[in-house]
């Protein structure tokens, strides 16, 4: 009998290890260029002109708490005729990240509220959302958010993931374009499967995609302070997307929920956008470096097939899928560096943006004979570190910078309308940056 369960426990590790070398083989480009080699980026590169004078750092000029911005999101403005007007941007900031992130680390004073703000390029302010109705005592981490455009100037349901103390839970506000800087709170919703969301992505004004980055959380007791991060370095594949869709609600009332997990067995799931037409999905691998592209089934309940995989040489954050031939990707080219800059011990760390063109007409524009051709105007250009895409999909750096420029970039937003681009920074000390193209150049 000895000898048996003595066999048995061989073969069960000799099967625990080739999976898990599996695993760390499909994360190697992952694991090479964001953990094992420093990035040789330059001070700053932006692909539309000159980053020393196209791009400058939204500020809270009067108290400073515009910092540590994780997410961004466009809220659109379409007329009556459904024309679109006008995309303001949405941040969601947490000046006291130091102290609280559930994701990272350390769990120490969750009191401090984070924020959101609005930026309105056509005035070029950037104001502080009050939150209103908001219960008192409940805490505020923000993390992703995603708003619903505005019709015809009809409010729109805006959702917050927020890292609060016990558990991460996801908030639901009405924002009104007539009094822009209010968001009205309606309620809080949770749900046993919400173990760690993310990042969220609407499918209609009350349904949406969310990522849980991981299974295991820094909230365990005793586990979680060793438990996420072996889960994170081993890059095993145990976050997953979930599809969520709220009842009709009543005034006052609370929605039930609909909950289907939709895509498991992700590593560090983080970043999700849906495309502008609504057929298909992103999701970003943030340890394997990928970008995963899902069709999306809608009856009789959402599910989604995998179609492509893109490799970029960074920890991918978060995804915008702001036209229909454009995703942007932002992330952190070095894991090690973002680590010691949280800890104080570097003065930044660095940032990279990418935008996945999506060739629509279907013709590939890079055949593996030019894998060579690809993102040539970047200081230090992704094909020199990554395979190139499949058709139709080609990669092109939008920004970068060794983090002295800017640093810890999560989320890049570009306007297809004025070619504007936005980067937040998870603990950039401005939260987050505007790049404005050089005109005629
Ligand atoms: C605003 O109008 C759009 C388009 O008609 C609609 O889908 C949406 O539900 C409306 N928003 C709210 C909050 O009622
Ligand atoms: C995804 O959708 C596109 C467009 O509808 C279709 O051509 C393609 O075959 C689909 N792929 C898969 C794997 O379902
Ligand atoms: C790549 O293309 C060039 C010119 O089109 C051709 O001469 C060459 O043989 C091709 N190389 C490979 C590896 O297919």
């Amino acid at each position: 009998m000895r000898a048996s369960s003595g066999a048995t426990m061989r073969t069960f590790f000799a099967i625990a290890v080739a999976l898990l070398s599996l695993q760390l083989w499909k994360a190697k480009y992952g694991l090479k260029n964001a953990i094992f080699t420093t990035p040789d980026l330059p001070e700053g590169y932006y692909h539309a002109g000159n980053y020393l004078t196209q791009c400058s750092t939204l500020k809270d000029e009067q108290n400073g708490l515009l910092k540590h911005c994780e997410d961004a999101t466009f809220w659109e403005m379409h007329d009556d005729a459904g024309k679109l007007t006008e995309r303001k941007v949405i941040l969601s900031c947490d000046a006291g990240r130091r102290e609280w992130n559930t994701v990272m680390g350390p769990l120490k004073n969750p009191e401090p509220h984070g924020s959101l703000w609005l930026y309105t390029p056509q005035t070029s302010k950037t104001v502080q959302i009050s939150l209103e109705e908001y219960p008192a005592g409940h805490d505020f981490h923000p993390l992703g958010i995603e708003v619903y455009p505005s019709y015809g100037g009809n409010a729109s349901y805006l959702y917050v993931v927020n890292h609060a103390r016990q558990k991460t839970v996801i908030e639901q506000f009405l924002v009104d374009p007539a009094k822009p800087t209010l968001a009205k709170y309606l309620q809080t919703l949770s749900h046993p499967l919400f173990i760690s969301p993310n990042s969220v992505a609407l499918t209609s004004p009350t349904s949406f995609f969310v990522t849980n980055d991981h299974l295991f959380t820094r909230r365990l007791p005793i586990l979680g302070s060793f438990v996420p991060l072996v889960e994170t370095l081993l890059t095993l594949p145990l976050g997953f997307v979930s599809h969520v869709s709220l009842d009709g609600r009543a005034e006052s009332e609370q929605s039930t929920i609909s909950h289907s997990v939709v895509a498991p067995f992700i590593s560090f799931s983080n970043g999700v956008a849906v495309s502008p037409q609504g057929s298909q999905l992103a999701v970003a691998s943030t340890t394997v470096g990928k970008v995963y592209i899902y069709n999306i089934t809608k009856s009789p309940s959402p599910s989604v097939t995998h179609v492509h995989t893109i490799q970029l040489p960074f920890s991918v954050d978060n995804l915008a899928w702001t036209s229909p031939s454009e995703i942007v990707v932002a992330g952190h080219p070095h894991f090690p560096s973002l680590l010691k800059f949280i800890a104080r011990k570097r003065e930044y760390a660095p940032s990279w943006v990418v935008a996945i063109q999506i060739n629509i007409d279907g013709s590939p524009k890079a055949t593996p004979n030019e894998t060579k051709t690809f993102d040539i105007h970047a200081p230090l250009s992704l094909n020199t570190k990554v395979p190139p895409p499949p058709a139709p999909y080609t990669i092109e750096t939008l920004f970068q910078s060794d983090g002295s420029v800017f640093s810890t970039s999560t989320t890049g937003l570009h306007d297809p309308l004025t070619g504007e681009l936005y980067i937040s920074g998870l603990y950039a000390e401005d939260g987050a940056m505007i790049c404005k193209p050089e005109v005629n150049q």
